[in-house]
């Protein structure tokens, strides 16, 4: 048996078209900042600047200097905030070193209205509440409901097992499932046994970083197999999943470039029409 490929780049176009209309009727804008030269950001940031045009979506990206102060990042994250023609904005992480710590203070200087990322206590909480209420969800785990929703791969009453307690992945991705009837279990690097637990999963997520951490022997056959752990070396973009081997026993498998990283993207403008309608509604 061979694995049914789950394309994110198919389902993400599906999803772009649709809103392609809507961004045409709503006209939001996008602002992307991105603070020094951190090599993944680039690409990322390339990506979602091309799904933008992809939508016709006006977006503008702040390229601002690696040692900017943290005070002169409050600044510009105010004026963005007050910015009327703006409707969201993002700080592409990782962040340079002087700022790491200050990343909560940061996101929680964001406007919840415009936070499209989905990464603050407000925005995050409300994914917390129910279904109906993850109004700006983070933009991954949105994308991998949505992969899901596309390939019609049932939630309710599975058991989806995430490796990775990220706030902005693992974490959120265990609430949307539950808020979809999954039972959840996560693990992380200090679960013991790993295996015995990954091998119970109906669904696999892997949100880790760690290049082929997830092994066929870590598998139950007919597993449904989300990849959204991203690593890089010398050959290029690595998943979690060790694909070649996983995907002869797995029902279902996400490829690594092509799966959730468009469904990411896509989830973002999403998010950017959504902030919009609220904007105006209120
Ligand atoms: N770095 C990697 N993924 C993301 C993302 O979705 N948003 C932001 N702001 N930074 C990231």
């Amino acid at each position: 048996m061979s694995a049914q490929i789950l394309s994110g780049r198919e389902a993400a176009d599906a999803l772009l078209a649709k809103l392609k209309p809507e961004v045409k009727k709503l006209d939001p804008k996008l602002v992307i900042v991105q603070v020094g030269d951190h090599p993944a950001s680039a690409s990322y940031i390339k990506q979602k600047l091309k799904s933008c045009d992809a939508v016709g979506m006006r977006h503008e990206h702040m390229h601002l200097d690696a040692k900017i102060s943290l005070d002169k990042l409050m600044q510009t994250i105010d004026k963005l905030n007050t910015d009327a023609d703006v409707t969201g904005f993002i700080v592409q992480l990782p962040l340079p070193k002087h700022l790491e710590a200050s990343v909560p203070q940061i996101i929680k200087a964001i406007d919840p209205k415009k936070d499209v990322d989905g990464f603050g206590a407000y925005n995050l909480g409300k994914t917390f509440l129910s279904v109906d209420f993850e109004h700006l969800p983070p933009a991954t785990p949105a994308g991998v409901i949505e992969l899901l929703s596309y390939y019609k791969i049932p939630i309710e009453g599975k058991h989806a097992v995430i490796v990775g307690r990220s706030n902005i992945v693992g974490k959120p991705l265990a609430v949307m499932l539950l808020n979809r009837g999954a039972t959840i279990t996560v693990c992380h690097s200090r679960t013991k046994d790993l295996t015995s637990i990954t091998k119970q999963a109906d669904i696999l997520c892997a949100a880790v970083g760690k290049a082929k951490m997830i092994t066929k022997d870590m598998v139950k056959p007919g597993a449904v197999i989300i990849d959204i752990g991203v690593s890089r070396d010398e050959e290029g973009l690595k998943g979690d999943v060790d694909f070649e081997a996983v995907q002869e026993i797995a029902s279902a498998i996400t490829p690594v470039p092509g799966g959730v990283g468009p469904m990411t993207v896509a989830s973002l403008i999403r998010n950017c029409v959504r902030a919009k309608e609220r904007q105006l509604s209120h």
